[in-house]
């Protein structure tokens, strides 16, 4: 490493980035989520090898939102073979917004992938189908993931997101049409928001993801996640897609798979040696943490990480 890792060292790049406190947005297309303070600002760091670092707001719980689509991403990977996934949603960068209609309906149906709204609605689709009890399952893999026995959902926020999910609703619909969803759509947008609405802090997070920098297992599970290639497989689908239509900017600023979501979280992963989750609510104009991406530019480059 260029720099040894402390707390002190991330404590500074938290300074460091602070001043953009007021250039992003709360997203208030949720209404719950507007009642969060755009001042929080926390980083933690989970490493293969076992040590953990933190920042900052790294112990307070947010609403995890888009971070949920890697979750359940990896779960119908452990339920289903790779060409029952792959052929209900695509494997490439959409280049627009996340809860965007167009290209579903020039592609049939089919979401290019599986981090925008389309594609995780489809993967929740795929898990209502093969799971007994799809929310209680998750909230067993989350906990086991995170060593966290009590992660849970926010009610408030899944239903405040259940009132406003006109777009999410359509979506389904028109997947529903081209004949590329199976379920009953209001039970699976139910479980959809309530995977959004988990709440976790950065520490939690960090942990819970640690699986994707090591291959697929890490030092704190009893057993791998993953295989080694499945792992491969969806760090490269968070590099090209988990940060939308600035997926490119973000490879340009910091070069790490990630994933964001708009409660201001960002998880990404320096393969074979750390599982990072920031948090910031204000995000840009994709949707994406403003001070959070900016602080994972300022720690990539101080430790000289980068997969590219
Ligand atoms: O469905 C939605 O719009 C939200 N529950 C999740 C969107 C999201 O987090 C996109 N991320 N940047």
């Amino acid at each position: 490493m260029a720099t040894v890792m402390d707390n002190d060292v991330l404590e500074a790049l938290l300074e460091q980035v602070r001043p953009l406190k007021g250039q992003g947005k709360v997203a208030d297309y949720i209404p719950a989520l507007v009642t969060v303070s755009g001042d929080k600002l926390g980083i933690a760091i989970c490493t293969v090898s076992g040590e953990q670092f933190q920042a900052g707001d790294a112990d307070e719980r947010f609403s995890i939102q888009s971070l949920s689509k890697v979750l359940s991403l990896v779960v119908a990977m452990n339920h289903y073979e790779e060409d029952e996934i792959w052929t209900r949603v695509g494997k490439d960068p959409s280049g627009q917004p996340f809860n965007s209609l167009l290209q579903l309906e020039i592609e049939q149906g089919k979401p290019r992938n599986p981090f925008i709204n389309a594609g995780a609605l489809v993967v929740c689709d795929m898990l209502q189908s093969r799971l007994s009890a799809p929310r209680q399952r998750m909230l067993e893999i989350v906990r086991k993931l995170s060593a966290t026995p009590d992660i849970a959902f926010d009610s408030v926020v899944a239903r405040s997101e259940f009132e406003h999910s006109a777009r999410n609703a359509a979506i389904a619909w028109l997947m529903k049409s081209f004949g590329n969803f199976n379920n009953d759509v209001a039970t699976v947008l139910q479980n959809y928001f309530h995977y959004c609405a988990l709440k976790m802090s950065c520490v939690e997070l960090a942990r819970t993801f640690l699986f994707l920098a090591d291959k697929g297992t890490a030092p704190h599970l009893a057993e791998p996640v993953l295989t080694p290639q499945q792992t491969r497989q969806v760090n490269a689908l968070m590099a090209t897609s988990g940060m939308y239509q600035n997926a490119g900017e973000f490879a340009w600023r910091v070069g790490l798979p990630a994933k964001s979501g708009v409660g201001g979280g960002i998880v990404a992963i320096v393969p074979q040696e750390m599982a990072i989750a920031v948090w910031s609510p204000e995000l840009d104009e994709a949707g994406n943490s403003l001070a959070g991406i900016a602080l994972l530019e300022a720690l990539t480059q101080q430790l000289g990480r980068s997969v590219y």
